[in-house]
């Protein structure tokens, strides 16, 4: 007598299987193919097997394809008007995912399926138990649902993300922000502490309800807003709503504010050192004003393009004799959003630089709560080629935060031009529509266990349905990202 029960007898104490095909062929341990015998399958479903040793294991249909007896020359007479006998038969190639053993351990079954074993499309309470998902509604966030699949939820573990890292990688208008206001949601929900980097000015809208929708109910999600959770700050200072960002000027090095101007180092680094030690001699804040004041007291011509580029930077009013307090913009269990709309690139890299280096360090002295920095565009801060004011700290933060409880979030459109180092170290990934080679093969680099027929849906994933792994998820998942609780800020603008 066989190990498991006979077919028969599972078939009767599962009577909703449904079956998808028949195995044929050659069979590994791994993958195998098979005929479809269903209209109803589609590539992507997952599918159970009842394997004569270790029983039900679940497998994932990786490839589908149409074989028929049609030549040229018949298809020819088919246009003609003839007519024409067509056989045909659907193959697919299925990947095995395995079974959980006595002690819930995932395995793969280690000798092959019979030929001839029927494949069946699993069940969903099958899918939960192997692929090991855990509606962790205390300590996960609620993200969607598992593609084609209503009743199954994925949540992802919030403690993982902040403290392993996450990135989000998709080409543009591919749904990027909006699944990341997702998350945001998930964080404010669960009193998670957060900042936003948003050069878009996207995010302000995590205050505003959605509009409700059907879509809303058949997800379980009920719109609202999360005004008293989102403090908001910009250097921009007529920026609606948005409260003063600035940065203490004696803090910084004589070139660092060089790097920040286009000038010649070797002609103004040393005048400008000289003007800032002195007022650093005499006051221990100052602004840029001070600094042109001393500059002009040289009453030297070959000084004026360095009291130009100064002007530029006063009238940014990035810098004050007093910066903003970095324990004002961490509130614990809220969400800070740095605007960046309308910003200068070399600013925005600066303030990146600034407030990442702040709370690092804060966070080394536990000064501030854990929490993770959200970086929109992250191919801008941390570039794979040159560097960003920005870059040094961000590696920093990506290969060390875990330690501290400073997580991040690294969100771009170009997974290939982001630095292959921070990408490497963030273990929650999320992949929404790709297709530029390029960043293809980033992403086939960078995430363990993509299949090849993983890497081709990716090309043309709708919008909303993204590729989550890692974290908690154990294997790739195509996840229906759940509709938003409040209103997406970067709606695409109509023309016409
Ligand atoms: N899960 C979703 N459900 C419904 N609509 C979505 C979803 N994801 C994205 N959209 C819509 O697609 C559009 C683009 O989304 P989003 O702004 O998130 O793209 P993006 O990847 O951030 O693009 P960019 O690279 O330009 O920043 C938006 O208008 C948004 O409403
Ligand atoms: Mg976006």
């Amino acid at each position: 007598m066989s190990e498991v029960d006979s077919i028969e007898k599972q078939e009767q104490d599962n009577p909703g299987l449904k079956k998808a095909g028949v195995i044929y062929g050659d069979v590994g341990t791994t993958e195998f193919t098979c005929t479809i015998t269903s209209a109803k399958v589609e590539q992507g479903d997952y599918v159970q097997v009842l394997h004569e040793k270790f029983g039900w294991v679940l497998g994932r249909i990786d490839e589908i394809k149409r074989k028929t007896n049609l030549t040229v020359d018949k298809a020819k007479e088919l246009m003609n008007g003839s007519d024409v006998d067509i056989q045909e038969t659907i193959l697919a190639k299925v990947v095995v995912i395995g079974y959980r053993d006595e002690k819930g351990l995932l395995q793969y079954p280690r000798i092959p399926f019979n030929v001839g074993s029927i494949v069946y499309l699993a069940q969903d309470e099958f899918i939960r138990k192997v692929i090991g998902l855990k509606d962790i509604e205390k300590s996960g966030a609620y993200i969607g649902r598992l593609f084609k699949h209503k009743n199954i939820r994925i949540y992802l573990d919030i403690n993982i993300m902040v403290q392993k890292h996450v990135s989000v990688l998709a080409k543009t208008g591919a749904g990027k922000s909006y699944l990341t206001g997702v998350l945001m949601e998930e964080l404010l929900k669960k009193d998670v502490t957060a900042i936003i980097i948003d050069p878009h000015g996207e995010y302000p809208s995590l205050k505003i309800p959605a509009k409700k929708t059907k879509i809303h109910d058949e997800f379980g999600v009920t719109p609202r807003g999360y005004a008293s959770k989102i403090k908001i700050f910009s250097p921009d200072t007529e920026l609606n709503e948005a409260k003063p960002l600035k940065f203490t000027l004696a803090s910084m090095t004589p070139r660092e504010l060089i790097n920040l101007m286009s000038l010649d180092t070797r002609q103004f680094l040393i005048p400008l050192r000289k003007a800032m030690d002195l007022l650093r001699t005499s006051r221990q804040f100052f602004d840029v004003k001070d600094i042109i004041r001393v500059l002009e007291s040289e009453d030297s011509p070959t000084l004026s393009p360095l009291i130009a580029q100064l002007e530029y930077l006063s009238e940014m009013g990035i810098f004050a004799r007093k910066g903003t307090r970095i324990d004002d913009i961490v509130t614990k269990g809220k969400v800070s959003i740095i605007n960046l709309r309308g910003v200068a690139p070399d600013i925005q890299e600066l303030v990146v630089q600034r407030l990442s280096m702040a709370l690092f360090e804060l966070r080394k002295r536990n000064k501030i709560p854990p929490l993770m920095l959200v970086v929109e565009e992250a191919h801008n801060y941390v570039p794979q080629q040159g560097m960003a004011a920005s870059s040094k700290i961000l590696r920093t933060i990506a290969s060390e935060g875990r330690k501290f409880g400073l997580g991040l979030c690294i969100i771009s459109q170009r997974p290939a031009k982001i630095d292959k180092n921070v990408l490497s170290q963030c273990n929650t990934q999320i992949i929404l529509r790709v297709t530029n080679p390029n960043d293809l093969r980033a992403i086939g680099n960078s995430v363990e266990n993509l299949t090849k027929g993983s890497l081709e849906d990716i090309q043309r994933l709708p919008i909303g349905v993204a590729l989550v792994t890692g974290g908690n998820i154990s294997m790739p998942l195509f996840v229906e990202i759940r509709p938003r609780e409040t209103k997406h800020g970067g709606e695409s603008v109509k023309v016409i």
